[in-house]
């Protein structure tokens, strides 16, 4: 059996958990690969809202085993409040969840030295989420990071202390203060639930399942052009977002692997800084971030909102060997007139499909193609053959241009909310 591998095309919150939560069904597994709690995967089940950081967007199907692999960021004190509140909510997380004993940990301190990094850079701050992502992967590629399975070691505090003591030096040539010792305590009591679950080497266990026949789904978190070797760097996170980060985050080989599912929005959003090529500064963008709600499920920032970005979707689809594309927050789309796509870009004066080496030293210019809106309400729709002409029309143009079938497309938030093609119906999941 394969692995499939769900990713977003774009600057994040492209609606992955969402899908992911709908696709679980048809696996026994979901994994996450990469990221920490910098992701905010929204799902809406019956009217309610959840918003999970950590945990596999599988975690509502009992019958679905969730993982969270070796390539994940885990701040015990997220953690624990996710946690809390699946219990709440019935989720038998002891059951139906397994961690990675060589997930890395999130300490307190490596947030302070994210909040330090960010005031030192000023103009040019990344934007980050101050999660401690960047400074954790610091760690772990530096081979000083702390590791869920040292939890388990009598050593565990002398080597918490050993590595908070580094950082605290770093930090006093930021002339940074933390006020680390309030939330350390709550860095504890989240380790002991950690304790509590099951910590495993999970790449044996995915590998026993695959060999058993098992059908697993990997989660990507953010984007791929937040991706830290193809993204608009240095205004990226500190993982490989994109699927072959679901080879090494997990432990899978290459050969594992199957159907690469992508999702890009119907048009484009990036929250933090960084270049954004169609980016709207004028009311279709207001309009965009209004009906789309476009603010961020971890931090509330108002998302910044441009039209749909063609040459960096086809480079996405590129480095990921997409399969499948997923369009979603169709629906927001529904009252516009015009719709536009940006399907080349003018960089001094030569018209380009290309991204240029830097996209934040160069001027690009996007050139825009122009479609008619269908101008009604799509939500209640359900087949790809009842959608409006001037939709299937849009749709058809980005399946030429991007060279890949789109075999979901989601019109709402909430989880049935989607528009499945008769004609792809038989291999939508070939697992
Ligand atoms: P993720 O990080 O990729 O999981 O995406 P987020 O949860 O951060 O952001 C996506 C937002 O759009 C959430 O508020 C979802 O509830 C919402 N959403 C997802 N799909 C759709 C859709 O098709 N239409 C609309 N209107 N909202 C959607
Ligand atoms: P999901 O999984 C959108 C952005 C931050 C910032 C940059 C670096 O919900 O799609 P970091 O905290 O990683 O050091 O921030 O990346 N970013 C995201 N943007 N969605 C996310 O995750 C993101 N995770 C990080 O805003 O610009
Ligand atoms: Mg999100």
């Amino acid at each position: 059996m394969y692995t499939d591998v769900l990713i977003g095309l774009q600057w994040g919150d492209e609606g992955k958990g969402k899908i992911v939560d709908y696709l679980a069904n048809h696996y026994d597994i979901v994994a996450r690969f990469q990221g920490g709690p910098n992701a905010g995967h929204t799902l809406k089940i019956n009217n309610e809202t959840f918003v999970l950081h950590t945990i596999p967007s599988g975690i509502f199907h009992a019958n679905v085993m969730n993982i969270i692999g070796n390539g994940v960021v885990i701040d015990p004190i997220t953690f624990k409040k996710e946690i809390d509140k699946l219990v709440a909510l019935g989720v038998d997380v002891k059951k139906n969840l397994l961690i990675s004993n060589r997930a890395h940990l999130i300490l307190p301190s490596h947030k302070a030295l994210d909040a330090a990094s960010e005031a030192k850079k000023g103009a040019t701050k990344i934007g980050s989420t101050l999660r401690g992502i960047g400074p954790t992967y610091m760690d772990k590629t530096g081979r000083n990071g702390l590791r869920v399975g040292d939890i388990l070691l009598p050593d565990f505090k002398e080597q918490y202390n050993f590595l908070k003591e580094k950082h605290y030096d770093i930090l006093k040539q930021f002339d940074f203060t933390p006020e680390i010792e309030q939330i350390e305590k709550d860095w504890f009591e989240g380790v002991e639930v950690l304790k509590q679950l099951n910590i495993i080497s999970t790449e044996y266990y995915l590998n026993e399942a695959l060999k058993k026949g098992k059908r697993v789904l990997a989660e990507g978190a953010q984007g791929s052009m937040l991706d830290i070797d193809f993204g608009t760097y240095p205004f990226v996170t500190s993982s490989n977002t994109i699927s072959s980060g679901a080879c090494k985050g997990l432990g899978v080989a290459p050969t594992k692997i199957k159907e690469v599912l992508g999702i890009s929005k119907a048009y484009c959003t990036r929250v933090g800084s960084g270049p954004f090529p169609t980016e709207l500064h004028d009311e279709t963008g207001e309009e965009l971030r209004k009906l789309g709600h476009e603010f961020g499920a971890t931090t509330g920032r108002p998302r910044r909102c441009g039209w749909i970005d063609l040459p960096a979707l086809k480079y996405s689809i590129i480095l990921n060997g997409l399969t499948q594309l997923i369009i979603t927050k169709i629906d927001v789309l529904n009252t516009f007139e015009t719709i536009k796509a940006c399907t080349d870009y003018k960089v001094n004066g030569k018209i380009t499909q290309e991204l240029p080496y830097d996209l934040c030293k160069e001027t690009i210019e996007p050139v825009y193609k122009e479609f008619k809106g269908w101008n009604c309400d799509i939500n209640s729709i359900k087949n790809f053959d009842e959608l409006p002409e001037e939709l299937v029309t849009y749709i058809k143009f980005l399946e030429n241009y991007l060279e890949v079938p789109v075999t979901i497309i989601s019109n709402g938030p909430k989880r049935e909310e989607l528009i499945l093609p008769k004609i792809h119906s038989s291999n939508l999941i070939n697992s």
